[in-house]
């Protein structure tokens, strides 16, 4: 079986068995249980534990091989020395998929990377995929599967987060519900044994509901397995690869026993498929948003729009200093927008509308500046000055970006200003437009939507004509 029909029955199981389903609601395994069953899972749930018949209402096997049925996936949550017994037990019930929820394996030193070795071998032999140990498990908002432990859902949506570290996954989940950026997949990957990033990436490759995959990496075991998975995936890749310095380095490898290897490699490897590199989280998602709902840049020229001055230079300033150009814009587009301009301000690149704009001057200046030919993406930017309305700024916003999709070309917003602005903002985040409260967040989204054009462009050339 390939990759793809090997993962299925871990990401769609019919059935599951949780191994060290507890009666205690303070241990991993009890709170694994009740996430599967608080999200209504439909499929067969067997909770395996020898010392209670019953958890949660429902019977306990003491072991996967007292289970009538097939098992598609085991999720385990026993401490580390029992994993391999338990592992056996499963490939002799010749279940699916095996996750290892435990901590205790290549992360702690010599000891602990044996046992990994170990239960590798089990899966391998049995034909078992295996994923972590020293992981979270996933949680899957389209096809409401929470199994992971730690209570709380993301929000469904289009976006795949692929997660090397269990804590901080679960953060990006809650920042993520608070930006409304809604995700498809969410997969912590752990220590990466068996299953690894090249895996998951050709899973979400196939994933009708994934747009783009965001990731967050602390280190790859086998590279050239990562960048041809990369490297054939059609849609973007984004990740944020940690460990970039010794400090940082040093305790990744006690975090997931990663081995960080040289940060130039990664970034030139990086660079060479496409993959779009974030340095926190924010910025994660700020391209991951981008990439997701707006459409690739299809050169490197930004209009900006902004009614302050002062943040339209700076924007323009930001734009420049990362590979975009702020051009000149067309007689015809600076003739067409004088009639719509107050006196105290020209027409041209970044256009200032002056602090008193309306609804009315974002949206005919923003159209026509889109309209102009030397200009393929728009940065629309609203500073609360004392006479600024940010809610007709939202509204002049939302409906350029539903109004001019067929231009393709990008529209991404910028604001400036304290919690009151933000609050209306959300009013943008909820429609999924990209909205940035720094001129340098909005200037690198542009970035990184023109090298998604670039890549779809290598992408296309690439392939052979028919
Ligand atoms: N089969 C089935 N059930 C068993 C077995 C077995 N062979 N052996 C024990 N059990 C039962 C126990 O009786 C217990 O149930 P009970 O509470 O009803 O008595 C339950 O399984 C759990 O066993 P405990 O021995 O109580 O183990 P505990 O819950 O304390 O710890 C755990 C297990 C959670 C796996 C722990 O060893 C561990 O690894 N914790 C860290 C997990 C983690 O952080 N993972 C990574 C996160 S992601 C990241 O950061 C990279």
């Amino acid at each position: 079986m390939g990759t793809i029909e090997d993962l299925k029955p871990i990401f769609s199981p019919k059935s599951i068995a949780v191994i060290g389903a507890s009666r205690s609601p303070m241990k991993i395994g009890y709170e694994i249980l009740q996430n599967i069953l608080v999200q209504g899972y439909e499929g067969k749930v067997y909770p395996i534990n020898p010392e209670t018949p019953v958890i949660m209402g429902l019977k306990t096997q003491p072991s996967v091989l007292a289970v009538k049925d097939d098992i598609d996936l085991a999720i385990v949550a026993v401490p580390a020395e029992f994993v391999p017994k338990v592992m056996v037990e499963c490939a002799r019930k010749k279940v699916k998929g095996v996750i290892v929820i435990s901590s205790g394996f290549g992360e702690t030193g010599e000891k602990g990377r044996l046992l990994e070795e170990e239960i590798t071998a089990i899966a391998k032999k049995a034909g078992m995929r295996l994923i972590g140990p020293n992981t979270l498990g996933y949680k899957d908002p389209i096809d409401s599967l929470d199994a992971a432990f730690v209570f709380g859902m993301p929000m469904p949506g289009e976006i795949a987060l692929i997660s090397q570290s269990g804590a901080l996954c679960i953060g990006m989940i809650y920042y993520a519900n608070g930006e409304h950026i809604g995700l498809s997949r969410v997969i912590s990957v752990g220590n990466k044994a068996d299953v690894d990033d090249a895996d998951i990436i050709d899973y979400l490759s196939q994933d009708p509901e994934t747009k783009v995959i965001a990731m967050y990496i602390e280190g790859i075991k086998n590279g050239k397995k990562f960048l041809d998975a990369a490297r054939r995936c059609p849609k973007p890749i984004v990740a944020i690869k940690a460990g970039r310095t010794p400090a940082g380095s040093a305790a990744a490898s006690t975090h997931t026993g990663s081995l960080s290897g040289s940060d130039a490699v990664y970034d030139s490897a990086f660079k060479q498929v496409h993959i779009q590199r974030a340095y926190d989280v924010i910025e994660l998602f700020d391209y991951a948003r981008a990439l997701a709902f707006q459409p690739p840049a299809q050169g490197n020229r930004v209009g900006i729009i902004s009614n302050g001055g002062g943040a339209g230079i700076m924007t323009a300033d930001w734009c420049e200093s990362i590979g975009l150009k702020v051009p000149n814009l067309a007689k015809k587009t600076a003739d067409a927008l004088k009639p719509y301009l107050p006196n105290i301000t020209s027409a041209r690149n970044p256009l200032d509308v002056t602090g008193d704009a309306r609804f009315h001057r974002y949206y005919v200046t923003g159209s026509i500046m889109l309209s102009d030919p030397n200009i393929d993406s728009l940065i629309m930017v609203c500073v609360h000055a004392g006479i600024a309305r940010p809610r007709e700024y939202v509204g002049a916003v939302i409906k350029l970006v539903e109004e001019k999709r067929n231009l393709k070309k990008p529209i991404v917003a910028c604001w400036v200003g304290g919690p009151e602005v933000d609050e209306v903002v959300q009013d943008l985040r909820v429609k999924n437009i990209p909205v940035y409260a720094s001129a340098s967040r909005a200037a690198r989204a542009v970035r990184c939507l023109y090298d998604e054009g670039k890549r779809l462009d290598v992408v296309s050339k690439k392939r052979p004509s028919s």
